[in-house]
């Protein structure tokens, strides 16, 4: 995996804004992977202006995002759904239809991620990968665990990612499960991990320097062939 050490959160998402453009005007009807998170916030910022200026055009483009939680409307202000439209969808010309979601309410969820799984086949599978990467270094919500997971499943939250993310919901009470891409999902296509701060600083010094294991879910990022880790020098200390 390539590493790439910046000063600050603008330099990497001009960094990550450039991969995304370079795809999206080499292949117009590119498939994108696409996170949620403070992380790509920025990258999504430089998009929108991008896109505003003409530069590039997300019209035949098609997204899928990594992960929502369950049990949370979809028009709940902490709802991935709403996240990605304010912070992308909203202010870029992609149209209805072409952004992918997992259904945190779906009856059966077992069938909504295979379903979810089969909509990435028949698209192409993805392009690339934007990844933020969590504390304890979950990557999309797969968290530290004895095995590594295969496709979108669901899956019950940790008491870390719990802590870190109920931040975001006034009444602190916020969904114990979500719906994820497995890692072999995330892993089949080309990554762009991003992290920034001191507190990722151990997930990052797994995903880039091992051991593999599945307790740290973002070491499994070591193996793979074609990514390119964007990273601050604080997430960078253990490198
Ligand atoms: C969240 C999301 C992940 C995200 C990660 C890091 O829980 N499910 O997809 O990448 O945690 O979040 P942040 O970028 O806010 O640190």
């Amino acid at each position: 995996m390539e590493v790439r050490i910046f000063n600050n959160a603008d330099e990497i998402a001009q960094a990550a804004a450039d991969i995304f453009t370079n795809l999206i005007r080499a292949k117009p009807a590119c498939v994108l992977g696409l996170a949620t998170g403070a992380s790509p916030v920025e990258t999504y910022r430089e998009l929108i202006k991008r896109c505003k200026k003409g530069v590039i055009s997300f019209k035949d483009v098609k997204t899928f995002n990594l992960d929502e939680y369950c049990d949370l409307p979809r028009d709940d202000e902490n709802s991935y759904y709403t996240f990605m439209h304010k912070n992308l969808f909203d202010s870029v010309d992609l149209p209805a239809g072409s952004s992918h979601l997992l259904d945190g309410n779906a009856a059966d969820p077992e069938k909504e991620a295979a379903g979810y799984e089969k909509l990435i086949e028949l698209a192409g599978g993805i392009d690339i990968q934007l990844l933020g990467i969590g504390r304890n270094g979950h990557i999309g919500f797969n968290e530290p665990s004895d095995k590594f997971t295969e496709h979108t499943y669901k899956v019950k939250l940790t008491e870390s990612t719990i802590e870190a993310n109920k931040k975001y919901f006034d009444d602190g009470k916020m969904p114990h499960y979500a719906l994820t891409m497995g890692i072999s999902t995330i892993m089949q296509a080309k990554i762009v991990p991003i992290a920034t701060g001191s507190e990722k600083a151990d997930a990052i010094g797994a995903a880039v320097l091992g051991p593999v294991s599945p307790s740290c879910p973002a070491s499994v990022l070591h193996e793979h062939k074609d990514a390119v880790m964007l990273v601050d020098k604080a997430a960078a200390a253990k490198l």
